[in-house]
């Protein structure tokens, strides 16, 4: 593959500081030289410029920093949009997971029939009618499918970014009221960990590896948020759940991803260097990326 890496340093899906620093923490985990060594061509493209917070915007407490997650979905979708232009392999690393309106903004209109797995404890499907904290990293998926304020909904002015029943969640254990409303009415699939513990790992990707194929997806993302991990192995994230997925659960998954060609792009978000222990989540991040992207044993 020819891999772009583009980095989002931003904090403003949420309200834990920290979480900005995740791209350089990833690449500190030696990311590059990883993917290098599978064979890839990879292009490091720097990150996204981030900016300051602004100043005297009016707060909407249902919509935190609103105005700062528009102005960096559309830098992020535009760069995404043009690595895929020149045929590269978008991969994207948070921040927070409000970046995904962005990447998911940049992708949609590149595909007829994009599919999207949400690796995740977290559903991201609130709306700011729904949201216990306001804060849009728990909203990426719902605006995606269409549905939040305007503004990050018609980021590069269409919707929706992915059809809702194009989307998996695998590894859910934290469900809001409303987005538990919102996965029935809008037919979205969930393997959450009740499915994982009872079907085992295998069996859950390869499932939703053909309802992806039924469905003669055209793309695959994958948007993979750290705290899907159980919290033993990727303790440096800023809204941990226990009981989540494995170590060898997760490289599992990656590699049946790897083995059904399926995946075009994906993103790696909220790993936070201050609330992590000597860079271990980062370092999940770039071992998960090397069975995602091929790496193999003997
Ligand atoms: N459901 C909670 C909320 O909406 C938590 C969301 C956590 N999201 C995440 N990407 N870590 O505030
Ligand atoms: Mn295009
Ligand atoms: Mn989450
Ligand atoms: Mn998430």
């Amino acid at each position: 593959l020819n891999i772009s890496i583009i980095g989002v340093p931003t904090d403003y899906g949420q309200t834990r500081r920290g979480v900005d620093m995740g791209p350089s923490a990833i690449r500190y985990a030696g990311v590059v030289e990883r993917l290098k060594a599978i064979g890839h061509t990879v292009e490091d493209q720097g990150d996204i410029r981030v900016s300051q917070k602004h100043e005297g915007a009016v707060i909407d407490k249902q919509l935190l920093n609103l105005e700062e997650v528009v102005d960096v979905s559309t830098s992020l979708a535009n760069s995404v949009h043009d690595a895929l232009e020149q045929k590269k392999f978008p991969l994207v690393f948070g921040g927070d997971h409000s970046i995904a309106i962005g990447t998911l903004a940049g992708l949609g209109s590149h595909y007829q029939n994009l599919g999207v797995i949400w690796f995740d404890a977290h559903a991201d499907l609130n709306t700011p009618e729904t949201t216990p904290s306001g804060n849009i990293h728990g909203m990426p998926l719902a605006v995606s499918v269409g549905l939040g304020h305007e503004r990050l909904v018609q980021i590069r002015n269409y919707a929706p970014k992915v059809k809702p029943e194009n989307v998996i969640i695998i590894g859910a254990r934290s469900v809001d009221p409303g987005e538990r409303e919102l996965i029935r009415e809008q037919g979205i699939k969930v393997y959450t960990m009740h499915e994982i513990d009872k079907l085992g790992m295998t069996t859950v990707m390869e499932d939703a590896i053909n309802y992806l194929k039924e469905r003669n997806v055209d793309g695959l993302h994958l948007s993979l948020d750290l705290d899907g991990l159980d919290p033993l192995y990727t303790p440096g994230v800023g809204t941990p759940v226990p009981g989540g997925i494995s170590y060898r659960e997760s490289h599992l998954a990656m590699e049946m991803l790897q083995d059904s060609g399926l995946l075009t792009s994906a993103e790696f978000v909220e790993v936070n260097p201050i609330l992590d222990e000597k860079n271990k989540t980062a370092n999940v991040a770039v071992a998960l990326m090397g069975s995602l992207f091929g790496e193999t044993l003997v």
